[in-house]
């Protein structure tokens, strides 16, 4: 039996649940000599905000048993270099619905990108990041603190006329409490989970390897976590969820699929291997097959 791989998200039709996840897919032009893009069932594509970034000083990246940590800092061309160059470009080699990630250090901030980019009609999901690790008064401030989270959400969700996920921080002690905080001021969907806050050192030099001294962990290591957190998080809410965090395989997004997520987002793996997305759709039909699955939006939370 041919399998049925679509998935919907506050009706959002995708035709797979594989999405690369914001700050690993750029705007999609660095993987088109590896594969057609169209393959994926969206694109998240990098976080914007009001004005460019340059991000933070390098080295910015440190290696690691099973993953990454980063500490780019919201590297980023501006939300209006964004809908000038970026979704103009996109749109010519990408026809399937692209989810717009954006960040921010004020309440205003997020409100102005959001205002901007909903009118794009190939956007159909705006992710709010308010779990970026990697920058002082914004990003994680507001994703660690339930009243702040509601405080976003309600300001963004009276400009937006396009489906808004939050996207969660895992740095917090009760990620149940900001996801509530989220859907109770209006969120149509949560996307969890982003990296985990961490460091490393350098032996030889005595320093921390990264010159921002922390950066935020990503990679197939923080797989258990983001599962867990998924898995809490869908026995709260009733919105749908967005799963992350370490997925490589097709087998990763059936069990994070199992944890209750709706459509999983794959990060890490497409620096690893730029095919990764392309290999995890492949894999899908005969992993499917595997466990006696004929559609995956049949999949039921565990
Ligand atoms: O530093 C960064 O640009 C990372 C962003 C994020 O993790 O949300």
């Amino acid at each position: 039996m041919v399998k049925d791989l679509s998935v919907t998200l506050s009706g959002v039709h995708l035709d797979n649940p594989v999405i690369p996840a914001s700050g690993t897919y750029g705007f999609g032009q660095e993987f088109l000599p590896y594969y057609d893009i169209n393959i994926l069932g969206s694109l998240s594509f990098k976080g914007t905000t009001a004005e460019a970034r340059f991000g933070n000083p390098t080295p910015r990246i440190a290696e690691c048993h099973d993953g990454m940590l980063n500490s780019v800092g919201l590297q980023n061309p501006g939300v209006e270099h964004v809908i000038a160059e970026e979704l103009p470009a996109l749109r010519k080699v990408f026809h399937k619905p692209i989810i717009a990630n954006i960040s921010g250090f004020s309440v205003e901030e997020y409100v102005r990108c959001v205002e901007l980019l909903t009118r794009e009609e190939q956007v159909e999901i705006l992710e709010i990041n308010i779990s970026c690790p990697n920058v002082r008064h914004g990003g994680m401030a507001f994703g660690t603190n339930p009243e702040a989270a509601a405080d976003i959400t309600r300001a963004v969700k009276q400009v937006a006329t396009k489906p808004v996920y939050m996207k969660l921080s895992p740095n917090v002690t009760d990620i149940v409490s900001i996801a509530r905080a989220c859907e109770d001021a209006g969120a149509d969907g949560l996307s969890l989970i982003n990296t985990l806050l961490g460091m490393r050192i350098d032996l030889r030099r005595r320093r921390p390897v990264l010159a921002n001294v922390m950066g935020g962990y990503s990679g197939p290591g923080i797989f258990p976590v983001a599962l867990r957190m998924v898995y809490q998080v869908t026995g709260a809410v009733n919105i749908p969820v967005i799963g992350m965090g370490g997925i490589s395989s097709a087998r990763d997004v059936i069990e994070m699929m199992m944890a209750g997520a709706k459509a999983v987002q794959v990060g890490a793996a497409n620096l690893v291997d730029p095919c990764a997305c392309k290999k995890i759709i492949e894999e899908l039909p005969q992993e499917m097959e595997n466990l006696g699955i004929d559609r995956l939006s049949d999949i039921q939370r565990v």
